[in-house]
């Protein structure tokens, strides 16, 4: 079943490249994939992601579940951790911003052996090291994708590019953000396919986002290195899309054609899929919420009332009787 899952997204990986051969062989879809289907992926994207956040957003968080990992804010003299378990709002901010942009709890990641019949728990930080690689590098290489977006190109755009292809390997430079992404992306592929517990759980929809996105990248590297595509004719169909007023381009190179292909379907599959984590993680309530339960009573707002008894009331009505009785009573 799992090696199936694994056939079935190559055979759909392989279905789009080939689709975009035809298209590239036929005006008239080449008509569709550059001028119609942009738009049509990018509403779905945007619609589709903002409709999973309110969805996200709008579930009830009755209480307060934030997962800790250090002491939380108690008697002055007891040292706190203030990120780990954060009681106030910047506290949460800190911590979010650990999980964003370094992973902190996949950095937590342990691996469990079974040696003399007893568990034993080690560090495993690889899964951390290549995932984090390959999120940072597709940023830049999406951010370096912006220079076909914009015009005049910003001089951020320009050192990110001078910075990435610093080593001026070949020509044209090969970029570091590449090697990386393509290393971070084998390591997570591999370990899918490699690993018999991780093969055993892993479904369509997990290979399908990481082929994609090897997809992409490697027609992005082929254009780059070894079919180059026509860069001006690129960038007029790209600011032609942001200024609302496509038109068909000539003679860009089937791999042009492969490579959007494989963005759009990324673009249009996103909110269906898995990498909604991308927004996800920051409505993710064991993360964003303060761990301020000691300071702060929080009710659930949707409980029924519920006519309590409190002590209060209780010994106003049966002082008499403990005195009489005697046991101890609060107010005399
Ligand atoms: C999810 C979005 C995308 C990803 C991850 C991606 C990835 C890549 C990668 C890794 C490369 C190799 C060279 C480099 O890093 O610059 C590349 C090249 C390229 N990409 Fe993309 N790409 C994306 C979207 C697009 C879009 C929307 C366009 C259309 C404007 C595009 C056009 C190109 C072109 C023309 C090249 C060749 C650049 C050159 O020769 O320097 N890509 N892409």
């Amino acid at each position: 079943m799992p090696m199936k899952n694994l056939g079935l997204s190559i055979i759909a990986v392989l279905i789009l490249a080939l689709l975009a051969i035809g298209i590239a062989m036929s005006h008239g879809m080449a008509y569709l994939l550059t001028v119609i289907i942009p738009y049509v992926a990018f509403a779905v994207f945007l619609a589709g992601f903002v409709y999973r956040i309110i969805k996200w957003g709008s579930s009830p968080v009755p209480f307060r579940i934030p997962t800790t990992c250090g002491q939380g804010k108690t008697l002055p003299w007891i040292k706190t951790n203030p990120v780990e378990n954060p009681a106030g709002f910047w506290g949460v901010v800190a911590r979010m911003a650990q999980e964003i942009f370094l992973f902190r709890s996949l950095f937590r990641n342990t691996h469990v052996e079974i040696i003399d019949g007893r568990p034993v728990y080690g560090s495993a930080k690889w899964l951390w090291f290549f995932g984090l690689m390959f999120h940072w590098s597709l940023l830049i290489i999406v951010l370096r994708h912006l220079r076909f977006f914009i015009e005049p190109i910003s001089p951020l755009i320009g050192a990110l590019s001078a910075v990435d292809g610093f080593f001026e390997i070949g020509i044209p430079a090969l970029y570091l953000s590449d090697i990386a992404l393509l290393t971070g992306l084998s390591f997570l592929f591999l370990r899918r396919v490699i690993v018999p517990q991780i093969r055993y759980i892993s479904l369509f929809t997990d290979y399908f986002s990481l082929l994609l996105i090897i997809g992409i990248v490697s027609t992005g590297l082929l254009m780059r290195h070894f079919f180059p595509a026509d860069l001006n004719a690129v960038k007029t169909l790209a600011m032609d899309w942001v200024t609302f007023s496509p038109v068909a381009p000539q003679g860009i190179s089937a791999v042009f054609y492969i490579h959007l292909c494989f963005v759009f379907t990324l673009m249009a599959w996103f909110p269906a899929s898995k990498l909604m984590h991308a927004g996800g993680i920051f409505l993710s309530p064991t993360r964003n919420l303060a761990s301020n339960n000691r300071m702060q009573r929080h009710v659930n707002p949707w409980n029924a009332p519920v006519k309590v008894h409190t002590y209060e009331e209780y010994e106003n009505e049966f002082r008499d009787k403990m005195k009489a009785a005697g046991l101890p009573v609060e107010k005399e």
